[in-house]
């Protein structure tokens, strides 16, 4: 009986702490639980956590909202879109806003690279990469081998053959198929023909894949639950070590197979030149030295987070722009006449076609559907920080040090202050200047490729590649969806489109 009657008083007690803390709160866009904080309402929108972050709570406080995790206290963060506030975090008072040792102990795959690093480390490598990627010579016309290598040996015939076959077919998967046979040239100088029409199982490609995933199921739960699972090896931690052996194992390998080629030659040829190779030669003249300073791991962190970097963003950009095009003819019409004006006459009709980057910038209209596709479906849709002092932002909100933020560049592209009332649109027009050129839109504003510091180093790459994809696709197919299939932006590392999109393709007569 005495038990029965404690047993109601605390249930009685609880109840109404409930009670009360429910009704403390009810007028808060996310309901924050005793003990859970607003967890529950952020698991209950996982499946349309983009949008939910716009619609649900972005939208309707401002552009500024604090999030209360769990009582484990690593789950609170401070979530914007606003761009004064995006300007300051990214570039006015960049210094105090890092990626954080947090941060790096959850995407330790990531080792010591460029993506995870703050500070010195950070600062040595952006120099490194930002000298390769954009600066050497060699490297920027490997690029350009590497392109056309993919575009003709990849994917017109994969698109050839489905064209023949009658298929429907998967278009994100050709398309990320595309880009990891891209970004491991790049990175590695290895063909990993991904994109065959065979539509072979990459046993490396999928293990990245799983790392991804499973970085972002750490990044999402209380670190005490991903370090048990880990230390008992199950779940998504078994998955991830799994992945690691297998990714691990190829890079290692493709870095001793590197050394080994170079060691035996005493030049290097305009299509070899890859992101390793990029790292390892010093060239005086003719004399050739492989560096013995570079470790293997340096060079695997750093082949790591570039294939990271670069593996599926354009992919995902390419598989929506593609969506959007579908749904959008009129937009369609305009890049075929853009395509036809910029192009050899038919006479001399090449299935590839192939442009320099200078030939690319008369591709005004193209460029303004790319744009707008990036700022609808920004193929990195949110941009982690870590606060090192206390701060206040420029809209008022007090920040406390070690305080995580989310900076929602999904979110932004569909703030209707910054866009206007048809800002949820796809009209490439609001890119384009009353005398045809690209409107110049500050990069705190459209931030798809970050901004400050930390932009993103592949941005010009990006465009020059998703121009040749987009003008060689639409110039010798027509692309119709498969009727009635869901599309929704997944929600992974990546926005890609959560499955897939299927469509079927036919010879375009032009
Ligand atoms: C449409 C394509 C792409 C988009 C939208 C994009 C977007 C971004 C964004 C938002 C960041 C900042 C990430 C952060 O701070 O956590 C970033 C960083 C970076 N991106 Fe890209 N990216 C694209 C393609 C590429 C490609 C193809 C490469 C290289 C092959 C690349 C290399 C990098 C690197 C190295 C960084 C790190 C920069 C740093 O931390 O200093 N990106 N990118």
């Amino acid at each position: 009986m005495m038990l029965i009657a404690i047993i109601f008083i605390v249930l009685t007690l609880f109840l109404g702490h409930l009670g009360h803390h429910w009704s403390r709160n009810r007028n808060s866009l996310v309901t924050n639980w005793p003990v859970l904080g607003m967890l529950p309402g952020l698991f209950c929108n996982l499946d349309r956590i983009f949008d939910f972050f716009t619609h649900d709570i972005l939208d309707l406080c401002g552009g500024t909202f604090k999030f209360k995790g769990p009582w484990f206290p690593s789950l609170d963060f401070v979530l914007t879109s606003n761009p004064m506030n995006v300007n300051y975090i990214l570039s006015k008072n960049f210094l105090n806003y890092e990626k954080g040792s947090e941060f790096r102990e959850i995407f330790k795959p990531f080792g010591d690279g460029i993506v995870t690093s703050d500070s010195d480390s950070w600062k040595s490598q952006r120099k490194s990469l930002h000298s390769i990627m954009l600066k050497n010579n060699k490297f920027v016309n490997y690029q350009d081998i590497v392109f056309r290598q993919v575009l003709e040996k990849g994917l017109i015939p994969v698109l050839e053959h489905i064209v023949q076959q009658g298929t429907e077919m998967d278009l994100e998967d050709v398309l990320q198929r595309f880009d990891y046979d891209n970004i491991c040239l790049l990175a590695l100088g290895f063909d990993s023909k991904a994109l065959s029409v065979s539509f072979p199982e990459v046993p490396s490609k999928a293990a990245f894949n799983d790392i991804e995933d499973s970085l972002m199921c750490r990044y999402l739960m209380p670190v005490i639950i991903w370090k048990l699972q880990r230390w008992l090896q199950i779940g998504e931690e078994k998955r991830l070590s799994k992945a690691m052996k297998i990714a691990d194992h190829f890079l290692y390998d493709c870095i001793s197979s590197k050394r080994e080629k170079l060691r035996s030659r005493n030049r290097v040829e305009e299509d070899e030149f890859d992101l390793l190779t990029a790292l390892l030669v010093e060239q005086e003249g003719e004399i050739l030295t492989v560096s013995g300073k570079i470790s293997d791991k340096f060079l695997r962190d750093t082949a790591f987070n570039f294939m990271a970097a670069g593996k599926d963003t354009i992919s995902a950009c390419l598989s929506w722009f593609f969506w959007l095009i579908a749904t959008n003819p009129s937009v369609e019409t305009k890049i075929l006449q853009e395509i036809k004006a910029n192009s050899p006459t038919s006479k001399d009709r090449n299935m590839i076609l192939f442009f320099t980057g200078e030939e690319l910038n008369q591709f005004t209209y193209l460029h303004a559907a790319l744009c707008e596709t990036l700022r609808l479906y920004p193929p990195v849709p949110i941009n982690h920080k870590n606060s090192i002092q206390p701060d206040v932002l420029p809209s008022g909100e007090h920040v406390d040090g070690n305080t995580r933020i989310l900076v929602s560049f999904y979110s932004m592209g569909r703030n209707e202050e910054i866009w206007g009332k048809d800002c949820l649109e796809f009209k490439p027009e609001r890119w384009i200047s009353e005398n045809g050129d690209i409107l110049h839109v500050p990069t705190y504003k459209f931030s798809a490729f970050s901004a400050g510091p930390r932009t993103c180093l592949g941005k010009d790459m990006s465009f020059k590649q998703m121009k040749l994809v987009t003008i060689n696709v639409l110039w010798n197919y027509q692309v119709e969806l498969v009727e009635g299939q869901p599309i929704a932006p997944s929600k992974s590392i990546t926005l890609h489109i959560e499955n897939g999109l299927k469509v079927r393709i036919k010879k375009r007569d032009i």
